[in-house]
C-alpha cells in the first residue's frame, strides 16, 4: 500500500452520492454513532452552532421529498437528518452585549460553516459503518414551510437533508475538475475560460452517457447553468432576513 494511502483516505476517494436504498432499517446505535462523529467536527470559536434533527415521522419525511420535488430517496432513505445552522440556541443560552452581534453577517457564515462541517462528517462516518447517502439542498424550494413543520424558532436556517442507508445501489464516481482549476498555491489558480474544461466535458458527458444508458450526454457547463438557472430560489433570501440572519446595521449603539 502507498504511503498517501490508508483505510480513512480510501474512503474519503470513493465518495460517491447514493439515492438508492435497501429496505433495511439503520439501527439506533448506527445513527447515533453518525450524530456523535458530526458533534466531534471543528466549529468556529467552540460555538457548536448547528441543529441536527432527525426525522422519523413518516408524514415529515413525505413533505419534505415533496418539498424537493419528488426526491424519492427523502423517504426511503433508513435515516434522515435536516441539518440547520442555528444561532438561537446562542441567543437562548448567552448574555451578549451587543445583541445586534448574532443578526451580523459574520455569525450568518459561522453557522452555515458549522453545519456544513458536522453534515460532511455524519456522511463519512455513515460511510465508514457501509451506509451510503446523499445531501437534499432541494428542500430549500420551500424552507419557510420546513420552518414550519419543525416549528424551528427564529435564527434557525433549515439547510438541508442528509438521507443515508444502506446502499441498494451506488453510482460510479462522478469525475471531478482538473485539481489546477480547484486549488494552488499562493494565490488564485490560474481561471481563462471555459476552453479549459474541454477534457472534463468529455469525460463528464461520457459519465452521464453511461449511467442513463445513452440518454443525457450533457457535459459539467450545460448542467451547472441548468442547476443555478432553473431555481435560483430567491426566497432563501427573504427567509433568512425574516428569521432575523444578516439585519445587523451595524454595531448596536446601546451597548457599551
Ligand atoms: C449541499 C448539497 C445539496 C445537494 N442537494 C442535492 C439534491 O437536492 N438532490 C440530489 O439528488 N443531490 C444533491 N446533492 C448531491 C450532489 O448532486 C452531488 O454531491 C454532486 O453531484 C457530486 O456527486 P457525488 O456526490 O456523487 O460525487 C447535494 C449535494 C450537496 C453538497
Amino acid at each position: 500500500m502507498k504511503e498517501t494511502m490508508n483505510e480513512t483516505i480510501e474512503l474519503l476517494m470513493s465518495h460517491s452520492s447514493c439515492r438508492s436504498f435497501l429496505d433495511k432499517p439503520v439501527p439506533e446505535d448506527v445513527a447515533d454513532t453518525i450524530i456523535q462523529c458530526a458533534q466531534h467536527s471543528p466549529t468556529s470559536s467552540y460555538l457548536q452552532a448547528y441543529t441536527i434533527i432527525k426525522v422519523e415521522d413518516n408524514e415529515k419525511r413525505r413533505a419534505l421529498a415533496e418539498f424537493a420535488g419528488g426526491q424519492e430517496w427523502v423517504e426511503k432513505a433508513g435515516l434522515a437528518l435536516l441539518f440547520c445552522a442555528d444561532l438561537h440556541r446562542l441567543d437562548v443560552m448567552l448574555d451578549v452585549k451587543d445583541k445586534n452581534v448574532l443578526h451580523n453577517e459574520e455569525l450568518y457564515t459561522v453557522a452555515v460553516t458549522d453545519a456544513a462541517l458536522a453534515s460532511s462528517r455524519a456522511l463519512v462516518a455513515a460511510q465508514a459503518l457501509g451506509l451510503g447517502g446523499v445531501f437534499v439542498g432541494g428542500v430549500r424550494n420551500e424552507t419557510e414551510k420546513m420552518a414550519e413543520l419543525f416549528q424551528l424558532p427564529e435564527m434557525v436556517f433549515p439547510m438541508y437533508v442528509v438521507c443515508m442507508g444502506y446502499p441498494a445501489e451506488v453510482p460510479p464516481q462522478r469525475p471531478r475538475m482538473d485539481k489546477s482549476l480547484i486549488s494552488s498555491v499562493d494565490g488564485y489558480p490560474n481561471i481563462k475560460g471555459p476552453e479549459q474544461l474541454d477534457n472534463y466535458e468529455k469525460a463528464v458527458s461520457e459519465y452521464f452517457l453511461n449511467i442513463t444508458n445513452g440518454r443525457s450526454g450533457r457535459g459539467w457547463i450545460a448542467r451547472s447553468e441548468y442547476a443555478i438557472s432553473k431555481k435560483p430560489r430567491y426566497s432563501v433570501g427573504e427567509f433568512l432576513h425574516k428569521a432575523g440572519f444578516m439585519t445587523a446595521s451595524g454595531p448596536d449603539e446601546k451597548s457599551e
